[in-house]
């Protein structure tokens, strides 16, 4: 494996206890929990559970982001406090992670007095230290609510083509971006009122201050160098002053000798981790949160997080940390999106599930597998396809992992009292004593565990079922049904009967072993049937012999489609019921206009349906591409002179950057649409709209026609 860059316990440092502290982001408390979610929190407790199974000194924690206005809004529409209505939805969070065996050490809140002494205290140092700055800004005010409003807040008509009801800083019809100031009849998307504007004093923490250190932090393995690329985008452009206060009314924390003025959600948010293992720390003799935390402190601190908060995480976080003379994160573990059958999450398909709903129809260890099977360290997007889900945890789990011990559980039981033999069987079978195949997936510990230990988790589940493939092959050649069959006259055939299926047993207890971070459930149910103690990493390289068994139950049943199907349909229903709360994250950095997962709530990509007047309206032309080139300062788009058969070229910008370079496209003939109105944008006017398709990044293509096919030629 290529870790390089990676943060690499030693080998000396894997002998000796390591003591690590672990985070997932924490929940805006206002909704409910959904797959997407998942993917993180059954990566990180996976790691942990890891962690905890060698034998290291692994912490846990998370806790509910219960601060901002999007969670004050969730509980108004509620007419119950912030406070009752964090609690009742950490009931609903705490109930779903424990049914999906996420265990935390402690779940904690953001809103709790650990949090606001250590927000004071850090915001305080940073104060002390010139950090912090103030100055007059001008928002947009809602004279009804007498609240701030967020972008987000602001609704109105598009200023570019009209359409109603946009929100913030760009038209979903139109994809035009501007001011929210721009918006027409712009009203608070909270009372309806028409916006002012109004001037408060707001608080900064200058960022700048931070700029050697963070170029630095983000290049000594704490990140990805995928992540630290990008990050260095921002750092060489210059970092801006981060805007950390917000006016009243607002759910949080006062800023301490400021009146009025609270910390925004994001201050205290990653704060919160430090307060989740203070919490703990008082009732854990063997934690002590100066030992985790001091500047010099030799313990890890790991966070696992989605990619559309790095910047929180790698930046504002690290620097805070550092300017408050407190240790700074030993890695920040990033990890990509989830995609429902290769899309976003959709509403009207039924693949926004919630944990809940999973729940009801299906085991949650299936889940846990499947993404441990589809996980790496990289940031790339989850797939999730539910056929691929039915046929995976079927054929691997159920037909490769616990087939091994039903087709050996039987004969233990009904011929030898449930004991194992004492010995192995030394018979060679394809020139292989069973004592070299045990001996082939014992050695196989290291490997596995360093693909755990690097979040290449896909990569550790191919291994463990490349060895299932070899048991079962083993098996597939002894035959122990026939030896069954042969035992009753021979004492010789008794004997091999007995040592192929307790050397099958001992095949299936090592690949339980490995597998036991993903499925803890049926972990602790083989643990039963075997008859032992909770098992270890260590485990691995001893063997069970000479040993008693239990009766055999079934550890886990075949997914069936029509339970998946049941809760597809199931979704679509809790969704019409569930309101929309995309528009009140509040992930705004003021640094990336980077997509959000809850962006995966904003749009449908089903468009509404239209009729063959508005489909004739479209004029398709085919376009001969003259000349392509980059765009300065454009992170997605290429300029592409378009010939279409008129007099003049057309200029359209096209974001294919990350599928194509702008000399690979020249000459090759596309589909535009020709008659789109021209459209402004910061780089020049776009005139029109070249059809491209694919899931994007790479993998986007534009529609190239048959080469018979000329500039201007309609597409019908
Ligand atoms: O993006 C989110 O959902 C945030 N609630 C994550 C916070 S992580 C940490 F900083 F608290
Ligand atoms: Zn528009």
């Amino acid at each position: 494996m290529a870790h390089s860059r990676f943060f690499r316990p030693s080998r000396q440092n894997r002998m000796s206890q390591r003591k690590i502290l672990v985070t997932s982001a924490l929940p805006y408390a206002n909704g409910p929990l959904h797959m997407g979610h998942l993917v993180e929190y059954i990566q990180t407790d996976i790691w942990v559970r890891f962690q905890k199974l060698t034998g290291n000194q692994c912490t846990y924690v998370c806790a509910d982001d219960a601060h901002g206005t999007a969670i004050s809004l969730h509980a108004e529409k509620q007419g119950i406090s912030p406070e009752e209505s964090v609690a009742r939805i950490n009931i609903e969070r705490v109930r779903d992670f424990g049914e999906f065996h996420v265990a935390f050490d402690n779940y904690h809140s953001t809103h709790s007095q650990e949090n606001r002494k250590l927000s004071e205290a850090i915001y305080l140092a940073l104060k002390e230290k010139g950090h912090i700055v103030s100055r007059n800004i001008i928002q947009a005010y809602d004279p009804e609510k007498q609240m701030f409003l967020a972008d987000r807040y602001i609704k109105g008509d598009c200023p570019k083509c009209g359409a109603a009801d946009q929100y913030g800083d760009n038209c979903e019809v139109c994809a035009a971006t501007y001011s929210p100031a721009e918006l027409k009849n712009a009203r608070s998307a909270i009372s309806g009122a028409a916006p002012v504007e109004k001037e408060s004093e707001h608080f900064f923490f200058k960022l700048s201050d931070f700029d050697a250190f963070l170029k630095q932090w983000t290049r000594s393995g704490t990140i990805s160098d995928e992540i630290a690329n990008k990050l260095a985008e921002w750092l060489d452009a210059g970092l801006q002053d981060w805007d950390i206060s917000r006016d009243a009314p607002y759910f949080g924390f006062e800023i301490p000798g400021e009146p009025g003025k609270y910390f925004y959600v994001w201050l205290d948010a990653p704060i919160g981790y430090m307060a989740a293992f203070e919490n703990l720390c008082q009732r854990r003799d063997d934690l002590s949160f100066d030992e985790y935390w001091n500047k010099d402190s030799q313990c890890e601190v790991h966070h696992f997080i989605g990619k559309d908060i790095v910047n929180f995480h790698c930046l504002f976080w690290p620097a805070m940390l550092h300017g408050a003379n407190y240790r700074t994160p030993t890695r920040v573990n990033v990890h990509g999106y989830l995609t429902v059958n290769g899309e976003k999450m959709s509403k009207s398909r039924g693949t926004f599930i919630t944990a809940r709903t999973y729940l009801e129809h299906l085991d949650p260890e299936y889940l846990r597998y499947y993404y441990a099977a589809k996980l790496s360290s990289r940031i790339d997007d989850l797939d999730l396809n539910t056929d691929d889900f039915i046929q995976r945890v079927n054929s691997d789990l159920v037909g490769k992992v616990v087939n091994i011990a039903s087709r050996n559980a039987g004969f233990i039981n009904k011929h030898f009292d449930g004991r194992l033999s004492a010995t192995l069987s030394s018979s060679l079978y394809s020139q292989k004593s069973a004592a070299e195949l045990i001996a082939g997936f014992q050695a196989a510990a290291n490997t596995i565990a360093d693909y755990y230990e690097g979040r290449e988790f896909g990569k550790a589940m191919r291994e463990i079922m490349a060895l299932a493939d070899k048991a079962n092959a083993w098996i597939d050649e002894v035959k122990p049904w026939v030896v069954a069959r042969e035992q009753d006259n021979s004492p010789e055939k008794r004997q091999e009967l007995h040592e192929i299926c307790s050397t099958g047993l001992n095949l299936f207890r090592l690949l339980m072993i490995y597998l036991k971070p993903v499925l803890p459930a049926m972990t602790v149910k083989a643990e039963a049937f075997l008859n032992v103690a909770p098992l270890t990493w260590q485990d691995s390289q001893t063997l069970l012999l000479d040993h008693n068994v239990n009766p055999f139950e079934p550890l886990m049943t075949r997914v069936e489609a029509d339970k998946v199907a049941s809760m597809i349909e199931a979704s679509k229903e809790v969704l019409a019921q569930m309101e929309t709360s995309s528009k009140q994250s509040e992930s705004s950095s003021g640094l990336s206009s980077g997509v959000s997962s809850r962006e995966w709530l904003e749009k449908d990509p089903i468009a509404d349906e239209i009729t063959f007047d508005d489909f004739a309206k479209t004029d398709l032309r085919i376009a001969r591409i003259v000349n392509a080139e980059l765009v300065e300062g454009a992170g997605k788009l290429l300029r592409l002179t378009l010939d279409i058969g008129e007099p003049e070229p057309r200029n359209v910008f096209a974001g294919i950057k990350s599928a194509y370079a702008p000399e690979a496209l020249v000459g090759k003939h596309t589909v535009m649409v020709a008659n789109l109105a021209p459209r402004k944008m910061k780089f020049g006017v776009s005139e029109g709209m070249v059809l491209a398709a694919g899931p994007g990044g790479k993998d986007l293509w534009i529609l190239e026609p048959h080469e018979g096919a000329q500039p201007g030629m309609r597409v019908m």
